[in-house]
């Protein structure tokens, strides 16, 4: 076909279905039916997703429109991405399963999360036998050594990760649109995977994961893979491809020891590179991440990975009772799981920070968004890295200063109020003792002991902005409310 041709066939298709959806839209306006699975907005809301993604930086550019002479390409506009249709392949080993079966089974849902456990030899002991219901269903993984003959391959955990993507595909049930590789001892967030993946045309070639933290990582390994431990998502044609040439691509790279970069070289031989997502943490660091986790990238968090190389989460729980507890408000609102929202006590000269679900920061000085938004570095690098950078974002140096230096308080409980607001609340982690900011006014914040947060329950998918907030606290009393709200057109969060 013509250029020409195929631009006029590419309207009058673009115009038939556009005529298609406002009758159905007024279909469901005129008969209200209330069999439809999904409102309205939805529909042209995932159409929009489809036709022009306006998502995370940096992503691929828009997809253009799909044909409609194309049936599967008509069913992702007609229905928009859900749990069911994503298939989770999750890479374990027996021993360390025994305590790491706890981290999948805080984000695992039973019987709706779809797709299994790769194990490497069968599970044995009480503990794990009978399975559990709630873990994910296993399986056994090929046998290596067959797989490392025919290849020549050098690297037996290599092949076995690689080739469980083909595993994983190979049992995908029906319908499924993306495949989704992790390690066991990564904490998902399913429900923001879902959203993230929704804005995308599962028909169409995507391989998404994170870059690590940690920049030697991406300079070791390389800055081009999916640091596949946080998440790799692949679509289904994408993964399919993949499945279907797996053991010429070990076969072609079989001196490599790096199953994360062979799984992207064999994705860039066929064509693909990857699309970095901003919410996927590899968590290629060490010891107390609570400064990463409360100055969170503006995007949707997907996951948490090396859960077992860092302190818990959570000072006073050990990593499964953490692991649960994150959970408990992601189950109200994944949308704005981290998410951090800054409002500025005028007359007392505090600053709030807030990341949702997990902590809540008070500082005794007025301080600008553009200074809270960089995590400040409670953590330790990956690996022994002497000199700066050391990270692939800027950060904050820990501080004493008493005009500098936060009180920190930690995620406690969450309720749906009677007014349908989300009601987050955090208690003090610690008393700070370290005097008053008195060049801010003398004013300390030492008394507060707990932060109440209201939000909307409505999801707040697309982050294109920050939401603002305000403060309401009695003078003396211990405790601060914070009402969320989306920022007024100029506002200034400084
Ligand atoms: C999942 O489904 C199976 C059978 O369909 C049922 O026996 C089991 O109790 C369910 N598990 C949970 C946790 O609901
Ligand atoms: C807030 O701090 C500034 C100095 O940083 C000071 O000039 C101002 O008076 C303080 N406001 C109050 C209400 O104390
Ligand atoms: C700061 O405030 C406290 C209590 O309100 C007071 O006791 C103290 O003297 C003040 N310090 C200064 C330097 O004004």
């Amino acid at each position: 076909m013509s250029k020409l041709n195929k631009s006029i066939v590419f309207s009058i298709c673009k115009t038939v279905l556009i005529c298609g959806l406002v009758l159905y839209g007024c279909t469901i306006f005129l008969f209200n039916d209330s069999e439809h699975q999904f409102p309205a907005s939805d529909l042209f809301s995932s159409l929009q997703f489809t036709s022009s993604p306006s998502s995370p930086s940096p992503s691929p550019p828009p997809p253009p429109p799909p044909p409609p002479s194309s049936q599967t390409s008509t069913s992702s506009i007609i229905s928009p991405t859900n749990i069911g249709h994503l298939v989770f392949g999750l890479l374990g080993n027996e021993k360390a399963w025994h305590n790491r079966k706890a981290y999948v089974e805080s984000w695992w849902r039973p019987n709706i999360t779809k797709g299994h456990l790769f194990l490497d030899v069968p599970p044995k002991g009480d503990d794990l036998l009978p399975w559990s219901l709630n873990s994910p269903p296993y399986r056994i993984s090929d046998d290596v050594s067959k797989l490392l003959k025919e290849t020549n391959h050098v690297d037996a955990r290599v092949m076995r990760m690689v080739h469980g993507i083909m595993e994983v595909v190979r049992e995908a049930h029906e319908g499924v649109r993306w495949v989704i590789m992790g390690d066991d001892d990564s904490i998902f967030f399913v429900e923001n995977m879902v959203d993230i993946l929704a804005q995308y045309d599962h028909n169409k070639y995507y391989y998404f994961g994170g870059h690590s933290e940690f920049i030697l990582s991406n300079y070791w390994y390389s800055f081009n893979q999916a640091f596949g431990g946080a998440g790799i998502m692949l679509s289904y044609p994408l993964a399919k491809t993949f499945a279907n040439t797996v053991m010429s691509c070990l076969k072609r790279y079989a001196h490599l020891q790096s199953s994360d970069r062979t799984t992207m070289l064999c994705v860039a031989d066929l064509g693909v590179n990857l699309s970095p997502l901003q919410g996927i943490h590899q968590i290629d660091l060490r010891g107390d991440i609570s400064g990463f986790l409360a100055y969170h990238p503006k995007s949707l968090l997907a996951s948490l990975h090396h859960y077992d190389m860092v302190d818990p989460i959570f000072p006073s729980m050990d990593r499964a009772q953490a692991g649960f507890h994150i959970q408990k408000a992601a189950k109200y609102d994944q949308s704005r799981m981290l998410q951090q929202t800054i409002c500025h006590h005028r007359s007392k000269n505090w600053t709030f920070s807030v990341s949702w679900g997990y902590s809540a920061h008070i500082y005794e000085k007025i301080m600008p968004r553009s200074w809270l938004q960089n995590p400040i570095e409670t953590f330790k690098t990956w690996q022994r890295s002497r000199r700066p950078p050391h990270y692939m974002f800027d950060v904050r140096s820990p501080s004493w200063h008493p005009c500098e230096a936060p009180h920190v308080f930690f995620f406690k409980s969450v309720e749906k109020n009677r007014r349908g607001e989300i009601v987050t609340t955090y208690t003090r982690a610690w008393p700070r003792r370290i005097g008053v900011c008195l060049e801010a006014g003398n004013y300390s914040a030492e008394y507060i002991s707990e932060i109440q947060v209201y939000s909307s329950a409505t999801k707040r998918i697309e982050i294109d902005r920050c939401e603002c907030c305000d403060i309401i606290h009695e003078a003396g009393s211990n405790k601060a409310d914070i009402k969320y709200r989306e920022c007024k057109i100029d506002e200034i969060i400084a």
